[in-house]
């Protein structure tokens, strides 16, 4: 079949990767795409925003399986035109991904389900929502309730760190994301990554992990799209996953079907988890970067039969086949990251590293110019490795980083520290 995957991430690479082990795959494109994804598949320059550009592409080439990777094509209804075109679809309606694209929503959904997470108010204007602060004091979360490419969620821990968002965002700093904000109480616990499979009515667990948000060593400095992740994630253990589909993910398809908006695709729930219980923190509707990374080093050609179920309905018919085993993936970024770095530098020695079932750079932000790679995003390169234990995987993925010479390129050393 030819397939199209929608993206140009780490991400969209790995899920690349993953399809094109399996047979069924015929042809396959990557919508933008970039130079890692280029040496696997056919990469298309064409506005993935744009559901009716999306159609016709797919219409011109023959396109059999549309797979949605990130956000905002979803959010933009990009699955809604191609479904309606009559194509085989992955991913969530706009009015489904909603779960992701506003967070007072998936709070209305959690209050209709009474799935467990953090109490919370919704304000419209700064007053309110400062007055809320003020009563309720710090630690706190200020949320903007739209999509602010991660960026629109602050964990404060003072009273005066959560007035500043709370000021920043209605002052316009994530523009009409930050039209209304969600305040949630803070909750303590660990966090970890659930990713289910949903046709609208079946839901298929596909693994768990963890991502390291904090730029720095140690879990410092400021908040990233993600550093690292590896799964599985031992703290969501077998109990704490079934209490979690049973109180927090079944109720949510269920009840997003009762609402005639059912979803189809990857649920991405963000958990707390503290005395052996789950809370949800938010949802996502697309797989996790750079976590999907890792579900796809450890899930491989399958990866593209459980996608297909999923979007044919026929979830309730397969499962996931698991090795025991780990993966591990270490994000390397531009130095600067996440603040302002230097774009067009070139990373070299990558020709050199291994490309098996094992061991795998995907890449994240980067393009071919005149033969060299060179790097054009924050996050760049996804070194990614598994093994029989997560400290076999750990080691592998940084011997393959330390034979990149990137001397503008950054990682942390201690990716994986916290199930180590
Ligand atoms: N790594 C976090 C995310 O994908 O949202």
């Amino acid at each position: 079949m030819n397939i199209l995957i929608l993206g140009g991430g780490g991400r969209e690479h790995a899920l690349a990767w993953a399809i094109k082990q399996n047979p069924k795959t015929d042809r396959l494109i990557v919508a933008p795409g970039n130079a890692g994804i280029a040496l696997l598949a056919e990469c298309a320059d064409i506005d993935i925003l744009n559901g009716a550009t999306v159609v016709t592409f797919c219409e011109e080439n023959a396109i059999d399986f549309v797979i949605v990777g990130p956000e905002a094509p979803l959010a933009a209804g990009v699955a809604d035109a191609t479904r309606a075109a009559g194509l085989l679809t992955f991913g969530p309606s706009a009015a489904a991904a909603r779960l992701e694209a506003s967070k007072a929503f998936t709070k209305e959904i959690c209050d209709a389900c009474a799935a467990p997470t953090a109490g919370y108010a919704r304000f419209t204007e700064a007053a309110s929502a400062r007055a809320h602060v003020k009563a309720k004091g710090a630690p706190i979360v200020v949320k903007a309730d739209g999509l602010a490419a991660g960026k629109g969620v602050i964990v404060a821990m003072t009273e005066a760190e959560a007035l500043d968002a709370i000021d920043d965002m209605f002052g316009g700093e994530f523009g009409a994301a930050g039209a209304e904000v969600v305040i949630e109480d803070f909750m303590t616990g660990e966090e970890a990554s659930f990713f289910i499979l949903t046709d609208g009515v079946n839901a298929l667990p596909i693994g768990t992990a963890q991502d390291h948000k904090r730029v720095g060593d140690g879990d410092t400095g400021p908040n990233t799209g993600g550093m690292g992740a590896y799964s599985p994630a031992p703290v969501l253990t077998d109990a704490i996953a079934a209490q979690a589909m049973a109180e927090i993910v079944l109720p949510t398809i269920q009840e997003m079907a009762r609402r005639g908006t059912p979803y189809q695709g990857v649920l991405y729930a963000g958990l707390m988890i503290e005395e052996g219980r789950a809370r949800l923190v938010e949802y996502n509707a697309r797989f996790g970067d750079p976590e999907c990374q890792v579900l796809m080093m450890r899930l491989g050609a399958q990866a593209l039969d459980l996608l297909l179920a999923c979007a044919e309905g026929r979830l309730s018919e397969v499962r996931a086949n698991w090795a025991d085993d780990h993966a591990l993936t270490i994000v390397m970024a531009a130095k600067g990251y996440p603040g302002a770095y230097t774009k067009g530098t070139v990373i070299r020695g990558l020709e050199a590293l291994p490309e098996t079932s094992s061991q795998m750079v995907f890449h994240a932000g980067t393009t071919a110019r005149d033969g060299a790679i060179t790097a054009t995003g924050g996050r760049v390169l996804n070194v990614t490795a598994r093994g029989a234990t997560l400290a076999e995987a750990q080691a592998r993925a940084y011997a393959m980083v330390d034979a990149i010479d990137w001397p503008e390129g950054f990682c942390r050393r201690d990716i994986g520290w916290r199930a180590l």
